[in-house]
C-alpha cells in the first residue's frame, strides 16, 4: 500500500507531465494557427463526436488505473525518467526546432524523404517513412532524441502511463517464477521506455531489447545504461534471431500500425515461434475501430494530419484472428485509453 505524501508524490509528477506535453501540443497548434504552418485537414464530423472532456476524463481514469495498480503493489510506483531538467529543456528547445520544418514536410506531404535506393537494399521500404513526418524518419540520432517527447506531447503525457499498462498481464505471468530464469525479448523496443518499468519492477529479468533502428537501439541503451545486463539486438520483427521455442515471454508496443498487412501477419508467426510452449505474447498499439465508444472519428481522422500510410488498415485489423492464426491463444482483449492491450499465449 502506498502511503497519502506517495500518491500525492505521484499526482503532482503526473500532472506535471500533462501540463508540459499538453503545453507542447497547444503551443505547436498556436503556431500553426498563427499561419506559420499549414493548418489542419478540416475534418468531416463524425458521430458521435468525442468531446475534450470526455478524452479528459478517460485520460484521468488511466492515471487513476496507474496508480491503482502501484497501490496493489503490481508494479512499482512508477519513475519516468525523463532526464534531468537540463535534457528537457534541450529537447523541448529540439521540438520547437524542429517544428517549421516537419510543418514543411507535412504541407508538402513528403512523407518518404528518407526513403533511398540504397537504403531500401537493406531496410524495408515500409520502414523508410518519414512517420508523423518525422525529421529523419526511425534512420536518426536526433529523431531517436526527440520521439519519446513527440508521442508523449501525441498522448497528452499518458503514452508511458499506457505502456506500463503491459506490466499487469507481466505480473500475472511472473507470478510464482524466478524471475533469474525468465526469458523476454520486447521487439520494436524503440528508446527502451518500457523496457525502463519492466527492470523498474523485475531487475533479473532476462531482456532482450530489439529494434530494426540502430540509432533507436543506441539511445535505448543509454536510456537503460543502468541495466547492463540487456542484449541489444538489431534485427527485423519478420525474421527474428532467436530460436524456435527460446522465449518465455515476448513484447511489442506500437508496432503493428506502422507495417504492412502482410507483414503484421509475418510478425505474429514470428512471435509464435520463438515462444516456448506456455509463454505469452504481450502487445499493445492504437485503439481500434469499435473499440471504445466515441473514438471511431477519431481514429479514423489521425491519419489525415500524421503521416502514417499503414494506419487505416490496422485499426480494421482482427488482431485476435492473426494471433490465433499464428499459433497463440489470446487470453484478453482491453482498450486503455488511446491504446490497446492484447494478451495471448501459446498452448503447452
Ligand atoms: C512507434 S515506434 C514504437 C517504439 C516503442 N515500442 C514504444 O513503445 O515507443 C515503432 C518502432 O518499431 C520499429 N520498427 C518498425 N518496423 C520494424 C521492423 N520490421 N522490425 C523491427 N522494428 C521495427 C521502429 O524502428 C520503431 O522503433
Amino acid at each position: 500500500m502506498l502511503s497519502p505524501i506517495e500518491k500525492l508524490g505521484y499526482s503532482a509528477r503526473q500532472g506535471a507531465r500533462v501540463a508540459w506535453y499538453m503545453g507542447h501540443y497547444f503551443a505547436s497548434q498556436r503556431y500553426r494557427q498563427a499561419g506559420n504552418a499549414p493548418k489542419p485537414q478540416p475534418k468531416k464530423p463524425t458521430k458521435p463526436s468525442l468531446t475534450a472532456e470526455k478524452i479528459l476524463t478517460d485520460l484521468a481514469a488511466l492515471f487513476r488505473r496507474d496508480l491503482a495498480n502501484a497501490d496493489a503493489g503490481i508494479y512499482p510506483l512508477p519513475n519516468d525518467h525523463d532526464g534531468n531538467l537540463r535534457d528537457i529543456l534541450r529537447r523541448s528547445r529540439m521540438f520547437f526546432a524542429d517544428l517549421p520544418v516537419a510543418a514543411e514536410r507535412k504541407q508538402a506531404k513528403r512523407g518518404d524523404e528518407v526513403y533511398s535506393h540504397d537504403l531500401a537494399t537493406e531496410l524495408p521500404a515500409y520502414f523508410l517513412q518519414n512517420f508523423h513526418y518525422q525529421t529523419g524518419g526511425y534512420l536518426t540520432e536526433e529523431s531517436a532524441e526527440l520521439y519519446d517527447l513527440q508521442v508523449e506531447v501525441l498522448f497528452s503525457g499518458s503514452a508511458n502511463a499506457m505502456r506500463r499498462q503491459c506490466l499487469v498481464p507481466l505480473a500475472d505471468y511472473m507470478y510464482g517464477r524466478d524471475q533469474r530464469h525468465v526469458k523476454m525479448a520486447d521487439i520494436a523496443c524503440g528508446t527502451g521506455r518500457f523496457l525502463h518499468f519492466v527492470k523498474q519492477a523485475y531487475p533479473k529479468l532476462n531482456i532482450s531489447a530489439s529494434d530494426l533502428s540502430e540509432a533507436y537501439l543506441e539511445a535505448a541503451c543509454d536510456h537503460l545504461r543502468a541495466w547492463p545486463d540487456i542484449d541489444y539486438v538489431h534485427a527485423n520483427a519478420e525474421k527474428l534471431p532467436f530460436d524456435d521455442s527460446s522465449l518465455d515471454i515476448v513484447t511489442s508496443i506500437y508496432l503493428f500500425h506502422e507495417v504492412p498487412p502482410k507483414v503484421r501477419r509475418i510478425i505474429a508467426a514470428e512471435f509464435a515461434r520463438v515462444l516456448k510452449p506456455g509463454g505469452r505474447l504481450i502487445f499493445m498499439d492504437s485503439l481500434q475501430l469499435g473499440d471504445k465508444e466515441g473514438y471511431d472519428g477519431f481514429l479514423k481522422n489521425f491519419p489525415a494530419n500524421f503521416h502514417e500510410p499503414f494506419y487505416g488498415s490496422y485499426i480494421k485489423e482482427d488482431l485476435k484472428t492473426i494471433f490465433e492464426d499464428a499459433g497463440l491463444v489470446v487470453k484478453e482483449q482491453s482498450p486503455v485509453f488511446l491504446s490497446k492491450l492484447v494478451v495471448a499465449n501459446k498452448p503447452e
